[in-house]
């Protein structure tokens, strides 16, 4: 029987710490973090920190560095790259998912809230658990695969035009921000694969070079994994690479038909 009221200690209740801004700071900004520390036993809670922008850099990773550098070491939070590539400071930031180093505190007004990603465990603090996501991701086998032998140990050429094909797939970096947003995945994340997922399933289907797709869309033809998406449209209004999972659903579910007729 599905149940409807959350785990005890998910509920935050814990009494949130407060951070000034150092005196005399001039363009002070209020940050509202959500913390999490499953070691401590205790509740979550909602922290603040004040900093003074002049006095630091322009983006949302930017805050969480200085917070962590000056005001509280304990602050837990995912990145490596911090220029949009490797997906790993996904989280929400104002309402909505995005990556925190692309973007910008002037991008958001009043307070800003930072929670980790909607509807995933937290590790801790902003650390969601992506274990569920990679397992779905390597579900879907994102490798090339091929019945043919190698052409006389070259590598498999592909044309200009099959190449274009992937513009608009290759360039996903598994952050989950659209998925996380995904009403259907939220509801139904166990079976459903959900949009990061399912644009990566697309980019192995039209890849020229790939010759298992009729066994690739034999697994997407279910119930759950592909058709519980409702075009709701959230994954493409979210994804901070600009890209379309819903168009790669729909292209999937054109294929699935193509082939039945
Ligand atoms: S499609 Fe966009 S939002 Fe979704 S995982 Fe890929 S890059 Fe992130
Ligand atoms: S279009 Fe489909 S995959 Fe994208 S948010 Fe809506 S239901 Fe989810
Ligand atoms: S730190 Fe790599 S995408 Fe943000």
């Amino acid at each position: 029987m599905a149940e409807f009221t959350l785990p005890k200690n998910s509920r935050i209740t814990g009494k949130g710490r407060s951070h000034k801004a150092p005196a005399g700071a001039a363009r002070v900004r209020r940050f509202r973090i959500y913390r999490y520390d499953p070691e401590s036993g205790e509740n979550p809670r909602y922290d603040t920190f004040e900093l003074d922008l002049d006095d630091c850099g322009p983006m949302v990773l930017d805050a969480l560095i200085k917070i962590k550098s000056e005001q509280d070491p304990t602050l837990t939070f995912r990145r490596s790259c911090r220029e949009g590539i490797c997906g790993s400071c996904s989280m929400n930031m104002g309402g909505r998912n995005g990556l925190a180093c692309t973007t910008a505190i002037e991008d958001l007004s009043g307070e800003i809230r930072i929670t980790p990603l909607p509807h995933m465990d937290v590790i801790k603090d902003l650390v969601p658990d992506f274990t569920h996501f990679y397992a779905q991701y390597a579900s879907i086998e994102p490798w090339l695969k091929t019945a043919t032998p190698d052409p006389s140990g070259k590598e498999r050429l592909q044309s200009p035009e099959d190449r274009a094909k992937l513009d608009g797939l290759y360039e996903c970096i598994l952050c989950a921000c659209c998925s996380s947003s995904c009403p259907s995945y939220w509801w139904n994340s166990d079976k459903f694969l959900g949009p990061a997922i399912l644009l990566q399933a697309y980019r192995w289907l039209v890849d020229s070079r790939d010759e298992m797709t009729g066994e690739r869309l034999d697994q997407l033809e279910d119930p759950f994994r592909l058709y519980r998406c409702h075009t709701i449209m959230n994954c493409a209004n979210v994804c901070p690479k600009g890209l379309n999972p819903a168009k790669a659903i729909a292209e999937t579910k054109k294929l699935l038909v193509e082939r039945a007729v």
